[in-house]
């Protein structure tokens, strides 16, 4: 059996940490790179080949699927799904009961130069409570988007977004207001 069939059927791992004098359970295919150095919240699974990265912070019931990356000091907050093929990159910060489709891309760095970086160049992006994003949407760096909002499929998003909206196209642009009840 080749490598990758033996890391597919191997069962996912059960794993205990014991955190600021709590033990914290959760569960890591065992395929996945999660750094010792990251923090991984109560029954939060992550599925194959995802790399978390040190100082990382995943909050409680958060469900991260296969070939997921998840970079330093990211925060995501309780009750999650992040689908496959994620990329969340530093000077992200995903509130709680986040939405995050298949193959959507987070940035961090407006003007990228390959072989020119540091952490000076990370621009902060915030995603809010409840928020849910499209597949194979990008989220350019530095954007808000606001509580309860829906990015359609398929977005760029480069400006702010406000709470409880659908946008969506690319550039992504408010299409429908009170899109759900506060
Ligand atoms: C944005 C979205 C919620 C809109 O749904 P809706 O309100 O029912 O809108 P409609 O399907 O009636 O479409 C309205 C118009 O917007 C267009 N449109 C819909 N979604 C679009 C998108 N993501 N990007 C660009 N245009 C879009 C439609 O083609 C239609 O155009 P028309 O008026 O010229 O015919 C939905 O299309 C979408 O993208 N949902 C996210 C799906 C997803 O990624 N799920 C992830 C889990 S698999």
């Amino acid at each position: 059996m080749s490598f990758y069939n033996n890391l597919l059927n191997n069962k996912p791992k059960l794993l205990s940490k014991i955190e600021n004098m709590t033990i914290k359970k959760y569960t890591i295919h065992p395929s996945s790179f999660v750094s010792e150095k990251a923090s991984i919240g109560e029954n939060t699974q992550i599925w194959h080949f995802s790399h978390i990265r040190e100082g990382a912070k995943i909050g409680k019931n958060v469900n991260i699927g296969q070939n997921v990356y998840i970079d330093k000091d990211v925060v995501i907050g309780d009750n999650c799904k992040i689908q496959n093929n994620v990329s969340v990159y530093k000077g992200v910060t995903i509130k709680n009961n986040v939405f995050v489709g298949p193959s959507v891309v987070f940035t961090n760095d407006i003007y990228p130069v390959s072989g020119e970086w540091s952490d000076s160049k990370i621009v902060e992006t915030f995603i809010g409570e409840e928020v849910s994003i499209g597949a194979n949407s990008t989220i350019v760096a530095g954007i808000t988007i606001g509580d309860m909002t829906l990015v359609g499929a398929g977005s760029v998003v480069t400006k702010n977004l406000p709470n409880n909206c659908i946008a969506y196209g690319n550039p992504a642009k408010v299409k429908s207001e009170d899109y759900r009840k506060e």
